[in-house]
């Protein structure tokens, strides 16, 4: 069964929000720390190494029980039991939605078009353990005998930005292979990868769901003859390995049948960084690592399936950027990690949730009067405070914040890590409270600069009452980084269910894809 067609500006608790709103659209948080000493406590929730402080937004009690009442009124629990249970919730495409499914420890049957997908799913894993234990050892070889030094990951959108930022990610945890990843169908791209590269050390993995995407393929085909001109077509074999649900073209390609990791189509490109399409991330960090990873995930599956709304993280996240969004009228969320290690953060979530929202008609296919997906952007701290934070805490927009920090660091350095992470607290206390012209004047005064007051003041006040979450996470491990992605992922899902979208097809992507071809065979 599908997901319920609810449009979520009919119910009850919509029209409550909006006369909320009113109510609440010029109170200061400043107001609202004051008359409750324990509002940070009481917006704080906590899942094993994850913590999310959500005080620092423009609600109440009340706004998070007409929020919840949403919630309710729009079916969110069924649409979970619905997800999680193997229902054509992608009913566009007439597909399941099952990434929880290969992270999933239980061996509980999960059945799709009458089949149970749960041994397959280990099968597969259990060949990436053997396939990342072999090439990590050496046991592995390249055609001329010589150990792999170098792993190429070929693909794009899901097969590429979910691995790119994961490797990146957990580089910490990184073994001695060199990963690379090309996507982009400009030639400079792969040459610049391929100029570094030997071909007899060199494994390529070729990442497409379909086996069709015209970057993917071109690319390869590139690499292929740049293989050929120091190897046979006996050899590839021994160097190129795919993951694709088209066995067939693989095949064509010239794969060699033990060399293809199969997927699923109940796996959506920009949700299978968990599947076989996570393989350059198992043989970067190792497959024990990978479990975690998987793991991690899989305990936020089960706390936002299990949680209740008011205490579940992916949740209240989602609620939280709908009241931005739909009552706000915000247009952008920004997403600040307080590590280099997630630079690639950022576009990874822009695929997962501007792919999966981005739809103006809703489940019942009318176009739709209210506002869905967000833009979402982002970019490491504290490179951001000198680049894009003066828009934030001085534009004419708002635009809430996603501050992600972790307790410790990975390789000590504390007199760094205190630095940045002071800076983590004093972005998002900068953005709360603000400056005020009174504290401008005194702080000019204060300094000697008296004589500036009555030029400079009204450029140095800051409003404040701009919002932000502050996810805190104990260390960046294969572990959280799993369950952090979950709770975005999640969080995507939850919107979709609200704004009665379908999130799961991307038809948005095929117009500039069909238009481009035209123009190649003209
Ligand atoms: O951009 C559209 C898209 O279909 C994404 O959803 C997907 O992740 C990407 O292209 C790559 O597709 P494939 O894995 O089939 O090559």
């Amino acid at each position: 069964m599908s997901l319920i067609n609810i449009n979520p500006t009919q119910t009850k608790a919509w029209k409550h929000l909006t006369a909320h709103y009113k109510e609440i659209k010029e109170v200061h948080m400043k107001s609202l720390f004051l008359a409750d000493k324990g509002r940070k406590e009481k917006m704080s929730l906590e899942f094993e190494a994850i913590s999310l402080d959500f005080s620092k937004n423009r609600i109440t009690k009340e706004t998070l029980d007409h929020l919840l009442a949403l919630a309710g009124e729009c079916k969110l629990d069924d649409a979970i039991e619905k997800y999680f249970g193997g229902d054509i919730i992608n009913a566009t495409e007439n597909r399941a939605v099952l990434h929880t499914a290969l992270r999933n420890t239980d061996k509980k049957p999960i059945m799709v078009d009458g089949q149970d997908i749960v041994p397959e799913v280990h099968q597969t894993l259990d060949k990436i353990k053997v396939f990342s234990d072999q090439l990590i050892s050496g046991a592995f070889k390249g055609f001329s005998g010589k150990k792999i030094t170098d792993v190429v990951n070929i693909g794009i959108g899901g097969s590429d930005l979910g691995p790119n930022m994961v490797v990146d990610g957990l580089h910490y945890y990184k073994n001695h292979l060199k990963t690379h990843f090309v996507s982009n169908i400009d030639g400079d791209h792969v040459a610049e990868v391929l100029k570094e590269l030997d071909p007899e050390t060199t494994l390529f993995v070729i990442v497409s769901k379909t086996f069709t995407t015209q970057e993917t393929l071109t690319n390869a085909n590139t690499i292929k003859k740049w293989f050929l001109q120091a190897a046979t077509e006996e050899d590839i074999k021994h160097n190129f390995v795919a993951v694709s649900t088209n066995l067939d073209m693989v095949k064509a390609f010239g794969i060699a049948e033990e060399n293809i990791f199969t997927m699923w189509n109940w796996v959506g490109g920009r949700y299978s960084l968990w599947s076989a399409v996570g393989l350059s991330i198992s043989l970067a960090i190792g497959f024990e690592n990978f479990r975690k990873f998987l793991d991690g995930a899989n305990a936020m599956d089960r706390h936002f399936r299990n949680a209740d709304f008011r205490n579940n993280i992916p949740v209240i996240l989602a609620l939280i950027s709908i009241w931005y969004n739909n009552f706000f009228k915000t247009e952008s969320e920004v997403v600040i990690p307080y590590t280099q290690y997630l630079q690639k953060l950022a576009p990874f979530l822009q695929q997962l949730s501007m792919e999966s929202n981005g739809k103006s008609v809703d489940r019942d296919g009318n176009k739709i009067a209210y506002q869905t997906g967000n833009i979402i952007w982002g970019n490491t701290g504290t490179n951001v405070q000198h680049a894009f934070m003066q828009l934030v805490h001085q534009g004419t927009k708002l635009i809430p914040v996603d501050f992600i920090g972790f307790e410790s660091s990975l390789h000590g350095n504390a007199d760094h890590h205190q630095k940045l992470m002071a800076n983590f607290y004093a972005q998002a206390e900068a953005l709360f409270a603000g400056k005020t012209e009174e504290e401008v004047h005194l702080d000019m005064k204060f300094k000697g600069d008296e004589e500036k007051i009555s030029t400079l003041l009204p450029f140095k006040v800051f409003e404040g009452n701009r919002p932000s979450n502050a996810i805190l996470i104990k260390k960046l491990d294969p572990r959280s980084l799993g369950s952090l992605i979950a709770v975005y992922e999640h969080k995507t899902f939850v919107q979709g269910v609200l704004w009665n979208i379908y999130s799961f097809d991307q038809f948005g992507v095929e117009l500039g894809k069909e238009l481009a071809n035209k123009l190649l065979v003209n």
